[in-house]
């Protein structure tokens, strides 16, 4: 082949790749199967390697994900991105509807939209080619995530037909489709780390990753919704979005012309129940005035625009009936009661276990074992029971007796005033709690001790290897390499990451020992506070008050704790074991240079990404907070920092400074 052959076959191949892939992605309607796709996308990849003149960054071949980056480079939106005023209730609504036809003068014409729930993306496109996405950031600068964006598959790398404006910026939503999130959630169980709590977080943490290719496993799709431009052709939202979606674009079909109020209030319910349906999470339905013009008269607010509005669903909610309750001890002795369900899917997952609460919560709602029982998802991972449909219930059924004992060890449960939880009393003898406690101390938070994870420590507790946390650090590794499930390389590699986890800073150790209320934040301030344990052991309850962040709840608790012989017997074990009990000598010398100080960090930096440089603010004793307002000391300025920021920082008299001038400081 020549040189031009190679070339047009290669434009040919993309322009099919992009076409397949559009089919497959944005329409849903493969034309070919998955494995003929994947050859084209072999011989296209082929071709490039072999005559690299001819790659280009916007080639189908990219999707899977480039470098890793070091940090996110800051951009401004070129129209700020504003959020929505929400609605509830059908009566919010008719004053947004009474409030925009007394402005216009007229009754207009209205788009209804889903309202998805995952994260604002802002995609640029030039002459047809994606140049730019950034997120929303603080509405009118966020970080570009170009790399990450052109991961996925429905976003066009470029635009079909030649219809669209020179430039312009559309936008739409980020989201994890269940299927995917229900997939990266098992593997992150898997690998040991924390499940995301819902499709939203992520997406969003997904969107934040450096390294594109992760990024490009976890199967993103994104939703279009708004176009920003200064050459809109079309007189209307829904002519400007079905245009387009015939450059590529992936706008819902869901996105419906409604004339009059009572379209809107059927377009909602309809979406409210049909939502179970759907492959990804909305959490409401978007109402805009149609007409760009009437748009312009009613013009924005200083946050959201006047011409639309959010109505917000209310949680999900499925009846299915309660088979039983267990109850859960956990490492502080809380015991939580958890229903047994028939399965049932609710927003977008099986659910098989709701968490009942307390037993206040049992006897308010008179909830029963076989009752069909409300379940709700909120925003967190648990499902909880919310309420019981009486009119199923049969005259056999009788109210719930809470338990009196543990059900672990039968030692007879506590109720603190004040606390709604029942604790079960027995310390040092539970066996959950104290699994839990040492689950806890070897997490990834704590002293992220490599090569045991929970089922090892079940394991090893249940074979009467470790008895308590301090146990760890005997632990023999020809003893329990006959384990099931350990066997030699196992074994080392636990003894090697419990002897490493000795290396583990102070404000780990401390956040490790699992005393109530010290949190990771909290550990961090307190080893800087107290500096080592003999102090920490000897302090009053106003000495500890005095100490950032440290209030009388978590004081009262760190008094209990060092107050209860055998905790404090563990903590001088561990101290002789040769973990950390104090700070580092650079940490002590470097923990005030900064104190007292809070900080803004802006722009993009040479030396250090914004990361690095809000380690060494608090490293220093300083503060990093996001927005500025009268208290922030500094703006830690780097390149590309935004007018409005600029402007704001000199009203209130802030002082700027450099990267280098930052660094000179902490010297
Ligand atoms: S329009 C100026 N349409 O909801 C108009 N937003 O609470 C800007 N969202 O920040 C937004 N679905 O991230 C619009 N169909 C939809 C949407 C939508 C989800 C998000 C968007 C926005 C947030 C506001």
């Amino acid at each position: 082949m020549t040189k031009s052959q190679i070339k047009e076959t290669i434009d040919r191949l993309r322009e099919n790749i992009n076409r397949h892939n559009y089919l497959y992605y944005v329409k849903s309607l493969p034309e070919i199967t998955d494995f003929e796709f994947d050859q084209l996308l072999k011989k296209l990849e082929e071709l490039e390697k072999n005559n690299p003149e001819f790659d280009s960054p916007l080639s189908p071949t990219k999707r899977v994900g480039n470098d890793i980056l070091s940090s996110f480079e800051q951009g401004d939106h070129r129209f700020p991105m504003l959020s929505l005023g929400n609605t509830y209730s059908e009566e919010d609504l008719d004053e947004f509807f009474d409030r925009t036809e007394k402005a216009l003068e007229a009754t207009p014409e209205y788009t209804c939209e889903l309202k998805f729930d995952g994260v604002a993306i802002s995609i640029t496109y030039e002459n047809g080619n994606l140049t730019k996405a950034i997120t929303r950031g603080d509405g009118s600068r966020g970080d570009i995530v170009t790399e990450n964006i052109k991961t996925i598959n429905s976003v066009p790398l470029t635009l079909m037909g030649n219809n669209y404006p020179e430039s312009f910026e559309i936008r739409g939503e980020v989201l994890m489709p269940f299927s995917s999130f229900e997939t990266i959630n098992n593997e992150r169980i898997q690998e040991g780390n924390d499940p995301f709590a819902n499709p939203r977080n992520a997406a969003s943490g997904t969107l934040k990753m450096l390294d594109p290719k992760v990024v490009a496993h976890r199967k993103l799709d994104c939703m279009l919704y708004y176009m920003a431009s200064d050459s809109i052709a079309e007189a209307t939202h829904f002519k400007a979005m079905t245009n387009a979606r015939s450059f590529g674009f992936k706008v819902p079909d869901t996105m419906q012309l409604c004339k009059t109020r009572e379209d809107i209030k059927a377009y909602i319910n309809h979406w409210d129940k049909e939502r179970e349906n759907l492959p990804y999470a909305i959490d409401g339905v978007v109402i805009k005035i149609n007409n760009f013009d009437q748009q312009k008269q009613l013009g924005f607010t200083s946050k959201t625009p006047r011409w639309a509005i959010s109505y917000k669903f209310k949680a999900e909610q499925e009846l299915t009936k309660l088979h039983s309750i267990t109850y859960q001890v956990g490492r502080t002795g809380a015991i939580t009661p958890v229903a047994n369900l028939e399965p049932i899917q609710l927003a977008g997952t099986t659910v098989k276990r709701a968490s009942l609460h307390n037993a206040d919560q049992i006897a308010l709602h008179d909830i029963r074992v076989n009752d069909m029982v409300y379940v709700e998802k909120g925003g967190e991972i648990i499902p909880k029971v919310v309420g019981v449909d009486k009119t199923k219930r049969d005259d056999s059924s009788e109210p719930l007796d809470y338990i009196t004992q543990c059900p672990e060890c039968n030692t007879e449960l506590v109720r603190i005033e004040g606390e709604a939880k029942h604790f079960c009393p027995n310390e040092t003898g539970c066996p959950p709690q104290i699994k839990g406690r040492i689950k806890h101390f070897i997490s990834r938070k704590a002293m992220n001790i490599d090569g045991i994870g929970e089922e090892t420590v079940e394991l090893l507790f249940d074979k009467g290897f470790i008895k308590d946390i301090t146990d760890l650090y005997s632990i023999n590794a020809d003893d329990i390499k006959v384990l099931e499930g350990l066997g030699d390389k196992s074994a080392d590699q636990l003894v090697k990451g419990v002897e490493e986890s000795k290396k583990m800073p102070f404000a780990s150790v401390l956040f490790a020992l699992g005393i109530r209320y010290v949190g990771e934040t909290v550990a961090k301030k307190l080893a800087h506070g107290v500096k080592d344990i003999d102090s920490l052991i000897s302090m009053s309850k106003e000495d500890l008050i005095d100490i950032d962040e440290i209030g009388d709840k978590i004081a009262d608790s760190i008094i209990d704790f060092f107050a209860n012989e055998a905790k404090k017997e563990m903590t001088m074990k561990l101290k002789e074991i040769g973990l950390n009990m104090k700070l580092d000598e650079d940490e002590i010398s470097n923990t005030d240079t900064l104190k007292g100080l809070t900080f803004v960090i802006t722009g993009t930096f040479e030396k250090h990404s914004r990361e690095e440089l809000q380690i060494l603010i608090e490293k220093y004793g300083g503060k990093k907070t996001s927005s500025i307002s009268k208290k922030t000391s500094y703006l830690l300025a780097g390149k590309n920092v935004g007018p409005a920021k600029m402007q704001k920082v000199e009203k209130l008299g802030i002082n700027i400074i450099s990267e280098d001038e930052f660094l000179n400081m902490i010297e």
